[in-house]
């Protein structure tokens, strides 16, 4: 995810940029650039790191004056952060400069047939390739700057909101966007560009939403929008009317982070999946993997190591990796691993798990693993991150930033890449048919809709949360891969509600934790259908039988459950191994109701960070 801005018009664009750009710091922050036409030429200053990095550098230059500028915030897809791959990208020639938030799938086959035709790369970004191919089809084919665009976007696969200026037509700024969002502006002679409406709001409330697939060529007093068929005709775009307050549309409409990235999982989990599965042909491409499966075929075993919410994806993956790949799996807590002298060499493999990739716990673990020979898989988020760097390969989870401190659409998307893992090895090691092989690739590739399904019950889920926000401790239970989700669903109430809650395996309450139960002690038990039905019924009769609360959560159409319970929250159906990513979805959004009922500050809890880069 990345942040776009522009703008032509009368005034001068860089201050406008900027002030946009710290509106869209939420998008990505990891580098960011700027362009502008100074009545000569186009200009650009790009830094690595925060948009007050990208400030002090332009102090130090006194020609990016103009009327006509773009601007980038960077959340790394291809190439580490730095001064080289951040936005704007230039052409060959120096006279096309563009902006992109997205990812080009093809980019390394187009930049191929483009290096034999004799263009350079000086980045490792995919937005470079771009920029590239609209001059090599502009000076083909002999056509203007916005019909090039059209051109070229049909000949890419993959998902882009862009801006495109052009040296030798300095009066307009040409726009397109497929899958990643972004809008117009409309002022009085003068337009702006965003990937959302926050850029502009303080000039403007009117606004165009660009559709995948249109097309615009934007001047100061007009923008005409194409679709992107090169044959269809242009047309008059709808012009909304804002409403929204900044605060609101920053956070999309939702309440806090927190809301947006729990609605934001089928998207992210999809963003996870996109280009490594083909659910028709049956394909996993996880080329992390793919590269050094040898060595995972013959590791007898795998150690995991994590921290907080990414220790959970950990705990998850062991019941994944033992079940679905039968390979032995051990979990580890970096902070425990680092300083236990763990036994461990060459033929070990060590899974790194981190959204940040800068847990300071995670990144000594991991080094003292390499001292010690083991081979190290990293599992991020942060694109360049210190993890994801000392890692020998990996994958990135490409959930976008996550903002708001209590992880939500992380862990999802940690279990999506580590369900792939143990999907591919276990048909690697020919223990599954190719039928059961595709069975799993078809069930994920299903998900998002489920969650979406359980999104649709946030009001039932809200409901619940009203009846237990008073408490004062809760308990939540699980058995088999409901148990980290359980253990989850704890961290989450207590980080964000500060009400203290422990998640225990269901059969385990009877050795100790039954002990606490009476009628005002809430136990949120997960008792869907596949995984020890009948063993949890009893365990939530056992609880019943001493005046507990029971909140279960149900597969549909339960009945049983239904009959003892105080409160239920029905989910999709699913395979076992799809039953965490299903689970985990009302407890997230259970906690986050119950912190606002209690006024807590959601997306940033007392005594947290989101990163945390000490021991
Ligand atoms: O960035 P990491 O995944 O390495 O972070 C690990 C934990 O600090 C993190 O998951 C933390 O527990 C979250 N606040 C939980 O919501």
């Amino acid at each position: 995810m990345c942040g776009i801005v522009g703008y032509i018009g009368n005034k001068q664009a860089l201050p406008i940029i900027l002030n946009g750009l710290k509106r869209l710091e939420y998008r990505g922050y990891d580098s960011s650039g700027v362009a502008t036409y100074n009545g000569s030429t186009i200009v650009s200053c790009k830094s690595k790191g925060k948009i007050n990095k990208l400030e002090k550098s332009i102090a130090k230059r006194k020609n990016l004056n103009g009327k006509l500028g773009i601007g980038h915030t960077r959340w790394a897809t291809h190439g580490v952060p730095n001064d080289i791959n951040a936005h704007p990208q230039f052409s060959n020639s120096n006279n096309l400069c563009l902006v992109h938030n997205g990812i080009i799938e093809n980019y390394s086959s187009i930049k191929e047939s483009l290096i034999k035709k004799g263009y350079e790369f000086h980045s490792e970004t995919d937005t470079e390739v771009l920029v590239n191919l609209i001059e090599f089809v502009k000076e083909k084919e002999n056509v203007k700057l916005g019909e090039a665009v059209q051109i070229a976007l049909q000949k890419v696969v993959g998902a882009y909101a862009i801006a495109v200026i052009d040296n030798n037509k300095p009066d307009e700024i040409v726009v397109a966007k497929l899958g990643s969002p972004l809008c117009i502006g409309v002022g009085k002679e003068e337009h702006f560009i965003g990937s959302d409406a926050t850029p502009f709001l303080e000039f403007t409330k009117k606004v165009i939403y660009l559709e995948d697939g249109e097309l615009a060529v934007i001047r100061n007093h007009k923008s005409t929008i194409f679709r992107k068929t090169k044959d269809d005709t242009t047309f008059s775009p709808v012009i909304n009317n804002l409403e929204l307050s900044l605060d609101k549309i920053e956070k999309q409409g939702f309440d806090h982070y927190m809301l947006k990235e729990i609605y934001e999982q089928p998207k992210a989990i999809r963003d996870t999946l996109r280009g490594r599965i083909i659910a028709e042909k049956g394909v996993i491409k996880l080329s992390g993997l793919d590269d050094y499966i040898d060595k995972f075929l013959s590791a007898k075993k795998i150690t995991i190591i994590a921290c907080g919410t990414s220790w959970h994806s950990a705990l998850v993956a062991e019941y994944m990796f033992e079940k679905i790949a039968k390979i032995p799996v051990e979990v580890e807590y970096a902070s425990e691993f680092r300083y236990r002298e763990p036994v461990i060499g060459k033929e070990d493999i060590v899974l790194a798990i981190s959204q940040s990739g800068e847990t300071a716990d995670t990144l000594a673990a991991i080094k003292l693993a390499k001292e010690k020979g083991a081979f190290i898989y990293g599992i991020c988020n942060v694109v360049g991150s210190s993890i994801a760097r000392e890692s020998d390969t990996g994958s990135y989870t490409h959930a976008g930033p996550e903002i708001g401190v209590a992880s939500t659409k992380a862990f999802t998307t940690q279990m999506t890449v580590l369900y792939l893992m143990a999907v591919k090895l276990s048909k690697s090691k020919g223990i599954i048919s190719e039928q059961i092989y595709r069975k799993y690739i078809l069930e994920i590739s299903r998900i998002d809709k489920k969650i979406h399904k359980i999104l649709a019950s946030n009001d039932i889920i809200k409901k619940v949360a009203k009846k237990i926000k008073g408490s004062k401790n809760c308990l939540y239970l699980g058995r088999g891969y409901n148990f980290p989700i359980a253990l989850e669903g704890a961290l989450k109430l207590k980080e964000i509600s500060y009400i203290h809650a422990e998640g225990y395996p269901a059969a385990e309450m009877k050795h100790g934790p039954i002990a606490l139960i009476d009628k005002n002690m809430p136990t949120i038990v997960i008792a869907t259908n596949k995984i020890n039905y009948d063993k949890i019924v009893s365990n939530i009769q056992e609880i019943k039988s001493r005046k507990g609360q029971i909140i279960a959560i149900v597969s549909k159409g339960d009945k049983e459950v239904k009959k003892i319970a105080d409160y239920t929250i029905e989910v999709p159906d699913s395979i076992e191994s799809i039953t965490p990513f299903i689970t985990v979805i009302p407890l997230q959004l259970l906690s986050y109701h119950i912190a606002v009922m209690l006024g807590k500050n959601v997306d940033q809890p007392r005594n947290l960070a989101k990163s945390v880069t000490v021991e």
